[in-house]
């Protein structure tokens, strides 16, 4: 056997893992033959599979066997499946009418238009001992400290933080970077040492700059803020020609899809398309709270497709313009909200370790304050369950965000519904336990009456099939195909192959009725033809964990050989009225 080299996606390469999804069948651009069509992306056969493994997973863990509550109790958790296409009401309702906003910039001499907030600049000064306290101030203050002459913004660039970094080698400690050149006047200066992290300020890199007389200017990549980007966006160069002068202010875009409902096409009729699943559970709250036996505090939960018409769609799925998401509500008593944020935190997390992608790709990151979306902003917290895609290496990128959404929705829904109190929660339990404590019938009233407060857990199941496919990706010169994919088996599209190891000799009439015998559970792939080694390729590439070989000992003895897919060994042999009960225990 091979040695599989470890599995790290810095040292996986996005465009083998593209080529391979393309060659495989797993994601295929939408309409491919006219072109495609930026932002969308159609699952082939295997990608189909893979995705539906990962949305059934999360439906059997989440809505018919939640995990044990923080104290071992069982949870209440119910799904539901809305429309796409709601009343507009519900948009202006939730903020995203008035606010689901990316601020954007134009350059207006290249066309090219991008995220305010995906947008760095390299500020340097002559003064090396800039203290980096002070530093952080002038950042958190939006740039304007930057304002002064002794800070200058030479340069600027486009991307996520580790997308610049990595285009641009900032993250070199230590090192000499010859790659990155900076012109002042008549002097170059190359940059060394740069530093990421190494300082106050998050989502900066601190580097030395030196020319060939060995003179040195201290230099800074920083995030520029909205508000540096309004103040001087005629002085500030392009990142697309490094010219000044054309760029615009960052301005509001609006995210989501707009459709018409009937014949005519104006402001009454205007609909859209939902950027979220979570409101269509808001919507139906009371619904389920008036015909199922749930009690605070139960989860609602939906698995669908949302839009948003990303401006910079981009890294294969992982910023799509249609996308599918798997969210749960969690409705609870306010006051508990601490205690099950970090529940959902944890038990989340745990699961996406669960189903393959354990180690050192999967991180959870607590949102500083100043992060947060403007219903979480009075939470218990928000984080990110985030991977490391070898697009954001050694950055990570968000599969799943928890938060603490307050009571914000209900209440907002209560007003512009006009159902107000009617959509409070009636809290029966409450309500007996404060008779039992002798409270007034005001304060019962008032208290056993509320809105709950929301934990609020967002998964993508785009972004997750994505972490499944680069995880799993794994190249080895030593089998014929030079890579293979590791999904965890209960992930892996096809669970094994059945394979007659020639095509005669009543092989295949034994082969196939063990495939039909099967596939009554799992997805199985038969197939008589070809030499067993392309065939055991085929399936390294398709990440099938088995392949039970069928040969002329199966005939005479009643056994089949078991091929392994991580350890290619193919010693073991079963008998045939075994290999359901083999799988069965293997894959579940
Ligand atoms: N209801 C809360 C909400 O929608 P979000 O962070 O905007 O929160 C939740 O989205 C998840 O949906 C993200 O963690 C991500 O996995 C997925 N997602 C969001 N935008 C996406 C996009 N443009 N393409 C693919 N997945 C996306």
């Amino acid at each position: 056997m091979s040695e599989s080299p470890a599995a790290s996606p810095k040292s996986k390469s996005m465009d083998d893992i593209v080529a391979l999804c393309r060659r495989r069948g797993f994601i295929w651009q939408s309409s491919e033959i006219y072109g495609g069509i930026n932002g969308f992306w159609d699952y082939g056969p295997l990608g189909a599979e893979l995705k539906r493994n990962l949305k059934d997973a999360w439906w059997h863990d989440i809505v018919k066997c939640p995990p044990a509550g923080p104290h071992g109790d069982i949870i209440d958790m119910v799904g539901v499946d809305c429309t796409i296409i709601m009343n507009p009401k519900v948009w202006v309702a939730s903020g995203h009418v008035g606010g689901f906003n990316d601020p954007m910039i134009d350059d207006k001499e290249t066309k090219q238009r991008f995220r305010a907030d995906h947008f760095y600049g390299l500020f340097i000064t002559m003064k090396l001992k800039a203290e980096p306290v002070a530093l952080a101030n002038l950042v958190a203050k939006g740039n304007s400290g930057f304002l002064t002459d002794e800070w200058k913004l030479i340069k600027t660039y486009v991307g996520t933080f580790s997308e610049v970094c990595q285009a641009n080698h900032f993250f070199n400690p230590g090192t000499k970077v010859g790659a990155l050149k900076v012109q002042l006047g008549t002097t170059t200066y190359s940059a060394y040492d740069g530093y990421p992290g190494e300082n106050p300020i998050s989502e900066s890199v601190r580097m030395h700059l030196v020319d060939k007389a060995g003179n040195e200017l201290l230099g800074y990549l920083l995030p520029i803020s909205i508000a540096y980007a309004t103040e001087n966006a005629a002085a500030i160069p392009s990142p697309f020609n490094d010219k000044a002068g054309s760029l615009t202010e960052p301005r509001q875009f609006n995210l989501m899809f707009e459709s018409y409902i009937g014949a005519v096409r104006d402001d009454e009729n205007r609909a859209y398309l939902r950027p979220e699943t979570a409101q269509g559970i808001f919507c139906n709250f009371k619904n389920v709270v008036d015909t199922s036996r749930v009690k605070v505090p139960f989860g609602i939960a939906q698995v669908g497709k949302a839009f948003r018409n990303e401006v910079t769609p981009r890294n294969f799925t992982f910023r799509s313009r249609e996308f599918e998401q798997m969210e749960i509500e969690f409705f609870i008593r306010p006051e508990t909200a601490n205690e099950w944020y970090r529940y959902w935190r944890d038990a989340r997390f745990a699961w996406w370790k669960s189903i393959g992608l354990a180690g050192d790709n999967l991180q959870l990151r607590e949102h500083d304050k100043d992060e947060l979306a403007h219903y979480a902003k009075d939470g218990a917290g928000t984080c990110d369950i985030e991977y490391r895609f070898p697009f954001t290496a050694p950055g990570f990128g968000e599969l799943e965000g928890v938060a603490h959404r307050t009571d914000f929705d209900l209440r907002q829904h209560a007003r512009h519904s006009g159902l107000g109190d009617k959509l409070k929660y009636f809290d029966q339990e409450l309500q007996v336990q404060m008779q039992a404590q002798g409270a007034s019938k005001e304060e019962i009233a008032e208290r056993s009456k509320y809105f709950p407060h929301v934990i609020e857990p967002s998964a993508g199941a785009d972004r997750g099939t994505l972490a499944l496919l680069c995880e799993a990706y794994t190249a080895d010169p030593g089998r014929p195909s030079g890579v293979f994919m590791k999904f965890d088996p209960r992930m892996a599209p096809i669970k094994a192959g059945v394979f007659p190891l020639v095509n005669k000799e009543g092989m295949p009439e034994v082969a196939h009725k063990l495939y039909l015998e099967l596939r009554q559970k799992w997805n199985i792939e038969y197939d008589p033809k070809s030499s067993i080694g392309k065939r055991y390729a085929r399936m390294d590439e398709a990440g099938t964990p088995y392949c039970f070989t069928i040969d002329g000992d199966t005939l005479t003895a009643g056994t089949v050989t078991v091929r392994d897919r991580d350890t290619l060994k193919q010693g073991e042999r079963i008998a045939l009225d075994k290999v359901g009960a083999f799988l069965a225990e293997k894959v579940g």
